[in-house]
């Protein structure tokens, strides 16, 4: 039996898989009303595929229970963020599901950590709550890394169909762990050590972060010079070796805006590239703010509350808000002591925000400028609502000739 710790956007698929695949399955969440939900036979967050995959599972015996289990697999699945001071990656969460994990765990059990942590973090705090409790490292329990890289919008493919990474200072610890994963994913899966797997996990959403980062370099230096960043992005991407993003607001969620901060906190003197960069993807949702002022100023509008944001979660067709650029940009908004800006997103039903909407045509009466944030399919298909307002798109997903654009 497997007993998944944290059912969040990770955990739950992942939890879901394996039972649907024929392993036994116990899912643990110390949130209380989260494993109500569950047990009441429904999913805490919309995903494509996830009800099927939850009804599949339930069929199959799943459990869900705020309780840690005695058994012989674990896979932790908590969350990782980083410390705002330091930039390292804060295991708090980590620590906590091991040491719980080691009151009831059985001598010969194996920890797998799902959760993202940067290189070294299993050694510097895992071992150690292990080795309190006198127990030896590869003899009464071993551990494992098994970073995971679903993306949101698209998880119940990518955990088909992703190749995967798992670390293991034991090799045949890490093949009876692959075989558990095995079970489902489709993809190739290289077993190696388990520094090299923290490190790799960090490196893929580095690499994002600062390609995602001159992206949004070139739309501010082509801002600076009246250039079009879109045009000039599409000839350079006809250059058989040149592969350049496409800017955007800002960065969210709980992967790119946060692990490649792990190394700067870890490697300060070494990664002038990975700080700049989270420097620029962080500027951007200040940068959207200058664009609405001054798109107010070209237009003679002097009410702020005339200004709608269209999109609250990090990307697009997700109910997952965490870090978003529209978030980040209300917080800019604040330190200026600004009215708040009216907001809509079809996926947020609850109120997190001041003056935030929760019918798309009762937004737009409202509001003479709408910036697009986040570009839903919703939107997508009724963009024809927004003629005759202004329009400040950061997706590129408007194609009205008048469009503002980053
Ligand atoms: N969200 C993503 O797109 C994504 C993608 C790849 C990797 N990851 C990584 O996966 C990990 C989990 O992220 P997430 O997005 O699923 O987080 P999440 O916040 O959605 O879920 C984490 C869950 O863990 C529970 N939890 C926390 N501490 C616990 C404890 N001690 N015992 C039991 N339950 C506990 C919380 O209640 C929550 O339900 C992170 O390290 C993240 O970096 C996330």
């Amino acid at each position: 039996m497997i007993n998944v710790i944290g059912l969040g956007y990770i955990g739950l698929p992942t939890a879901l898989m394996l039972a649907s695949h024929g392993v036994e399955v116990v899912g643990t969440d110390y949130n209380k009303e989260l494993v109500a939900t569950l047990n009441a036979g429904k999913t805490t967050f919309k995903e494509d595929g996830l009800d099927v995959l939850f009804q599949k599972a339930l069929a199959s015996g799943i459990k869900f229970t705020t309780e840690y289990q005695k058994t012989d697999i674990y896979i932790v699945s908590v969350p990782t963020p980083y410390d705002k001071f330091s930039k390292k990656v804060d295991a708090v969460y980590v620590n906590a599901a091991v040491k719980e994990i080691m009151k009831v765990a059985p001598k010969g059990a194996t920890v797998v950590i799902e959760s993202t942590v940067s290189p070294g973090t299993i050694d510097r705090y895992v071992r150690p709550i292990i080795e309190e409790n006198g127990w030896v490292i590869g003899k009464d329990i071993h551990l494992v890394h098994a970073p995971e890289r679903i993306i949101p919008g698209n998880m119940v493919y990518e955990l088909l169909h992703n190749n995967r990474t798992i670390g293991a200072d034991d090799k045949s610890v890490g093949e009876k762990v692959k075989a558990y994963y095995a079970s489902f994913c489709q993809g190739e899966i290289v077993v190696t050590d388990i520094k090299t797997a923290e490190m790799t996990k960090v490196v893929e959403n580095t690499f994002r972060a600062v390609n995602i980062a001159f992206a949004n370099e070139l739309a501010k230096i082509c801002r600076h010079d009246d250039m079009d960043v879109y045009e000039i992005i599409k000839i350079c991407n006809m250059h058989p070796r040149v592969n350049i993003l496409t800017p955007g607001p800002g960065v969210g969620g709980h992967c790119i805006s946060v692990d490649p901060w792990f190394l700067v906190g870890d490697y300060p003197s070494l990664t002038k590239v990975i700080g700049d960069s989270m420097a620029v993807n962080d500027s951007m949702p200040a940068f959207v703010l200058e664009r609405i002022y001054t798109i107010m100023k070209e237009n003679n509008m002097t009410d702020i509350r005339r200004v709608g944001l269209y999109g609250l979660t990090y990307k697009e067709n997700v109910d997952d808000y965490r870090e978003s650029p529209t978030l980040q940009l209300l917080e800019c908004q604040e330190k200026h002591l600004a009215e708040p800006l009216k907001v809509y997103d079809p996926f947020i039903t609850k109120d997190i925000v001041k003056n935030q909407y929760h019918n798309f045509d009762e937004f737009l009466k409202d509001v003479d400028l709408v910036v697009i944030m986040v570009g839903h399919n919703e939107l997508k298909e009724q963009m024809n609502k927004l003629d005759g307002k202004l329009v400040l798109d950061t997706r590129k997903v408007c194609n009205f000739s008048n469009v503002y654009r980053l």
